[in-house]
Order: structure tokens, then sequence, then C-alpha cells
């Protein structure tokens, strides 16, 4: 059995109090995510919930990882408003990095980019890099890249399977068999026609994660 990555990506969503109330009721469906060895399962909140959502997963013991959603292109200094990737460290096991949204709204460069992939490898922080289609520039060292095109992200018109496995086939082909993921309107209906394809192995569901029982049956059918 192939190993699959199932990512949620919550964005700029949820509260400590809507944070808590996910994690319960994501506890009732566990063994829902039980089931699944041979998947990574890993779940990418905002700093502010980072630490509770920590805590949650060890009193619950769920297998959940977690990661962040952005980090500094600095280390530990004077640079106001930044989180580096000391502190992201202590909570989490990956970031993403380069998604549209952040290259879109906050005018994220490739230049930019290779910095921030280069002080998560510094701390040992996965970096979960997100490209538009398989020409996009992909720094040394990343390991997962996540096709995600704009036309499909949060618009309920995913990419076809087929046409998202030749796309994730080219970008492993051309980054040393990095492995190659789907994202953009991912729901727990389509998600097997995704992970079926060859050269995709795993998803990251926006939308989607955000409600736990839709989460779960992601995990359960991809
Ligand atoms: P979506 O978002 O699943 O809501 O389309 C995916 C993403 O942007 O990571």
């Amino acid at each position: 059995m192939k190993k699959l990555f199932i990512i949620g990506n919550w964005k700029s969503y949820k509260t400590t109090v809507e944070t808590k109330d996910w994690f319960q009721q994501i506890l009732h469906l566990k063994s829902e995510i039980l089931e699944s060895e041979n998947k990574e399962i890993i779940l990418c909140v905002p700093f502010t919930v980072l630490s509770l959502a920590k805590s949650l997963i060890q009193q619950y013991n769920l297998p959940i990882k977690l990661g962040a959603q952005d980090i500094s292109p600095f280390d530990e200094g004077k640079y106001t408003g930044e989180i580096n990737g000391k502190q992201i460290k202590e909570f989490a096991e990956y970031v993403i990095i380069g998604h549209s949204e952040r290259r879109r709204y906050f005018g994220e460069t490739d230049e930019l980019l290779e910095k921030k992939v280069s002080m998560a490898k510094q701390y040992g922080i996965i970096p979960l890099f997100c490209v538009e289609g398989s020409d996009i520039v992909v720094p040394q060292g990343v390991d997962i890249v996540i096709y995600e095109p704009i036309t499909a992200i949060g618009t309920g018109n995913p990419d076809t399977p087929e046409n998202a496995d030749s796309v994730c086939k080219a970008i492993s082909d051309k980054h040393h068999n990095a492995f190659s993921l789907y994202g953009g309107s991912v729901t727990s209906e389509n998600v097997h026609s995704f992970t079926s394809m060859s050269s995709i192995s795993g998803v990251l569901p926006g939308g989607a994660s955000l409600i736990p029982d839709e989460f779960a049956k992601i995990i359960r059918n991809a």
C-alpha cells in the first residue's frame, strides 16, 4: 500500500474555542482515523492555536501531526511580527510554504520562498511546498510538493484526476522523486479519484478540513 499524506489547511480560520470544538468532534471519529496506518495525517493550523492543538492531540492521543502555514525567512531576531523556525519547531513538524494565497496576496517571490525553505530545513521542519504547475521553481531540499491549480482552490471546481496525475508525475520526475500531492476543492466524495492515481501521494484539503466529519471521511475514503 502506498504512503499517503492527508494534509488539512485551516488557513485563517478558527479561534481557540472553535479549535477545542473541532478536536472534541474528531475524538468521536477517532476510530476512522486510526484505521489508516499508511496515511500520514497532518493539520496545518494558525499560529494562535498551534500550542492548543498540540496539547489536544496529546490529551486525546490522536495520530495527527501538526504543521504551520508560514515561516519567517529570518532566524530569531529583531523582526517584528515574524514567527521563526525555532519557535515553530516547538509545536510543528511541517510548514506550508509557497501557497498561492501567499504568493498572490502577500507578494511572496521565488527568492523569498527559497529563504523560507532553507529556514525550515535549518530547524528540521519539513516544507510542504505548493506550486500552481510543474514549471514553478521548487527550491533545493524540498521532498513534498503540492500541485494546486488556482482555478481549483476554494471554488468547488477541482482539476481532473488525470491531469493532476500527469502534473504530479512531471513534478516528481523533475525533483528527484519528491512526493507529489494534489490540492484544490478536495472532498470526501472526490478524494479517492485523486489518491488512486499512481503519481499522487496525497491531498491538501482546505475548506473540507474545517469540518471534522468531512475531514475524517476524507481520511477514510482516501
Ligand atoms: P480548498 O483549499 O480545499 O478549500 O480548495 C485548498 C488549499 O488552498 O490548500
